[in-house]
């Protein structure tokens, strides 16, 4: 039996004594007594029993094990020219002092603190200081604006905001801080303080008596030592898209999030401590909290942390030129970043130039990995392409080739198969098992194993009906996909109202609500659609009120930009089309497929349902007219 099929095995056979043994990789003050526990959520909860530390975890415990002077973090920030390496004991000293200044102003275990930070040194910093009190952090990604932040603001009811004064992006200094004072304007929660890094390339104004620079306060502080929390106690809430514009609060549980990284670094990524580990992702996303901060440096690996993007940062020849400089062994990115990256250097002119031996593996995951794209990169790369699949639910892979303990065959296109703790099934409508090769709804037998969301931040009715009520028994997942006669699965498309555009998950229907926020708009709808670099780009339809005078052009532009200024430029639409009706079923519901399949000028299957098929014409129509290309077109 391979290495593979004996991991399964085991944990089949035994699941509790599969993760109290993957448990004793980490350090705990109380050991677990048991791995999980039925009774402490709705879906049962790990190792509970546990006490421990995720900052200690992380930094302190490699510092006492006298590999302090190991580098555990490498900001390379091509954006601002800096490239800076940072060892465990310093990393150590400067998240004690920050957890330190946190503490006495008030921060707590349970406290939960957001996080509105660019891809710095002190976004990690941040997360770890957090950790360290068992303070509860939330990252909100960069590229959302200020109703966004906003929106999580009032979620999470922050005692503390840490933000930088500035992002960098390739063609301009984007201001953190004037979205974050907006942001505050709009929520009904005031945190007590805020703390704010002032970047040279474009500090702030500070607000007296509500904002603190923060190296003063780190200057000042006395350090803080590592608290341990229960080992189901939140390390940290993400946000993430879900049907509605209310985004869901994916709850991380420490225990089990800090062995399930420890598990994966080993068994999925073969990453040996002191290797150097690059997740070329940001820290608003769950692969930035995963395989940016927490996963590599719990493994003791050295973690890169980029500023900058596959292209334009300067040329297509920037992620070459981290992985020669570096050192890196293993590389995890999204197939959208190596697509920008192919489409400047089809030939790879630019990769030749650099010595790429260190490289071991390449990691893909985040969308589906198109078989171009994959063989484009094995070709010239010259090393396995590993494909997984996962969430920002689950925290780390949901099924992968696991490197780390076997390489098994690769299927292009497949993101391999199920990791240990998941029992994958391919699920009927009607919730019955499907046979191999038969497309379904793909969901997860309960109980998840460690490291799953046990709920959704102050929403365990939404948790509920969003992931567990479709299926009895199960969670539902999303994605819609297959399992092969071989166990490989195959995942196809989401089976709700999510798009991915460049890696990053969206709700279509958030931008919905903002389009229908318009007061000359009386209904609209928002799809995605293939998108040659991005994968895909959202397309918005908008009918307009009866007897509107103004110009249908100025309507749309003026809508289009309410979703790039409400939600963040990566929400921006490709196009917005007004239509004189939308296509419905004769119930009234909006036939959202049939517009993406009308929009992909594929063949176009008119549903038995449809109200009226001449709707589907005119749209057509106007489809053709928008010269809408592949790459998405300019709105306005
Ligand atoms: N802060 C502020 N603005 C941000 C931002 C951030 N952190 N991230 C993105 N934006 C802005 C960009 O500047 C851009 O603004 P613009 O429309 O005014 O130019 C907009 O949001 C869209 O950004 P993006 O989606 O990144 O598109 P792009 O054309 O700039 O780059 C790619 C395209 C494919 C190169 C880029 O999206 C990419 O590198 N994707 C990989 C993503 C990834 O790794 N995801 C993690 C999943 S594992
Ligand atoms: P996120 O929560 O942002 O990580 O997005 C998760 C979603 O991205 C999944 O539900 C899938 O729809 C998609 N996804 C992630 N990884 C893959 C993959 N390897 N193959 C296909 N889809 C993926």
């Amino acid at each position: 039996m391979g290495a593979y099929a004996s991991a399964m095995a085991q944990w089949r056979r035994a699941p509790d004594e599969f993760w109290l043994e993957a448990a004793r990789a980490v350090d705990w003050d109380t050991g677990p007594d048991r791995a999980f526990d039925d009774g402490r959520s709705s879906v049962g909860s790990w190792f509970a029993s546990g006490r421990i530390n995720g900052c200690w975890n992380a930094v302190d415990r490699h510092v006492a094990a006298g590999h302090g002077e190991r580098i555990a973090i490498i900001h390379d920030s091509p954006v601002t020219g800096q490239n800076t390496k940072i060892t465990y004991r310093e990393l150590q000293d400067r998240v004690a002092a920050l957890a330190g200044a946190l503490r006495a102003r008030g921060v707590v275990a349970g406290d939960r603190v957001v996080i509105y930070m660019p891809m710095v040194v002190e976004a990690l910093e941040a997360m770890l200081a957090c950790a360290r009190l068992g303070a509860v952090h939330s990252v909100v990604f960069g590229g959302f604006a200020a109703h966004e932040l906003a929106v999580r603001i009032d979620d999470a009811r922050p005692r503390a905001i840490i933000a930088g004064s500035c992002g960098i992006e390739p063609n301009r200094v984007v201001a953190y801080k004037p979205m974050l004072d907006a942001a505050l304007e709009e929520a009904a929660h005031a945190p007590d303080f805020c703390v704010i890094l002032q970047r040279a390339e474009l500090p702030a104004d500070l607000v007296d008596g509500r904002d603190l620079d923060y190296r003063e306060i780190c200057a000042a502080a006395e350090p803080a030592e590592c608290v341990p929390v229960a080992g189901d106690h939140p390390a940290y809430i993400l946000y993430t898209s879900g049907t509605t514009g209310a985004p869901k609060g994916v709850v991380r549980p420490t225990g089990g999030h800090l062995v399930s990284l420890a598990w994966t670094m080993e068994h999925v990524y073969g990453a040996a401590p002191g290797e150097v580990y690059w997740a070329a992702s940001d820290v608003g996303w769950v692969v930035g909290h995963s395989y940016i901060c927490y996963g590599p440096l719990i493994r003791g690996c050295t973690t890169v942390l980029f500023e900058g993007k596959p292209v334009g940062t300067p040329d297509a020849g920037t992620y070459w030129r981290v992985i020669a400089e570096h050192g890196v062994s293993i590389f995890f990115t999204a197939p959208t970043a190596l697509r920008a990256i192919k489409r400047e250097d089809p030939e790879g002119r630019l990769a030749a130039g650099y010595d790429l031996s260190s490289l071991r593996t390449l990691f893909l995951a985040g969308e589906r990995a198109d078989p171009d794209t994959v063989d484009w990169a094995a070709r010239m790369l010259g090393v396995p392409v590993i494909d997984h699949w996962w969430q920002t639910e689950t925290g780390a892979a949901i099924a992968a080739n696991p490197v780390g303990l076997e390489q098994l065959p690769v299927k292009v296109g497949s993101p391999s198969v199920p990791m240990p703790g998941y029992d994958i099934a391919i699920l009927g409508d009607d919730g019955s098992p499907l046979p191999p090769d038969t497309l379904g709804a793909v969901a997860i037998r309960l109980p998840l194993p460690p490291g799953c969301l046990p709920t959704l931040w102050d929403a365990e009715d939404r948790f509920r009906s969003a992931y567990l009520s479709r299926f009895p028994g199960y969670y539902d997942s999303g994605d819609s996909g297959l399992m092969d006669e071989d166990g490989y699965l195959w995942i196809m498309s989401r089976t709700d109202d999510v798009i991915n555009v460049a890696g990053h998950r969206l709700s279509t229907g958030a931008m919905e609500e903002i389009l229908a926020d318009h007061p000359d708009v009386a209904e609209c709808a928002v799809i995605g659609i293939d998108d040659a670099v991005k994968g895909q780009v959202p397309l918005g339809f908008l009918c307009l009120n009866h007897g509107t005078a103004r110009p249908a052009e100025d309507i749309a532009c003026e809508a289009a930009d309410m979703v790039r200024t409400r939600i963040g430029p990566v929400a921006g639409l490709s196009a917005a089309l007004v239509v004189d009706r939308l296509p419905k079923t004769r119930s009234g519901k909006i036939l959202r497929k049939t517009l993406q399949e009308l929009a992909g000028g594929g063949p176009l299957r008119v549903p038995p349902t449809v109200d009226d098929p001449a709707i589907l014409e005119d749209i057509g129509k106007i489809l053709r007219s928008s010269q809408l290309r592949a790459e998405g077109t300019d709105i306005c």
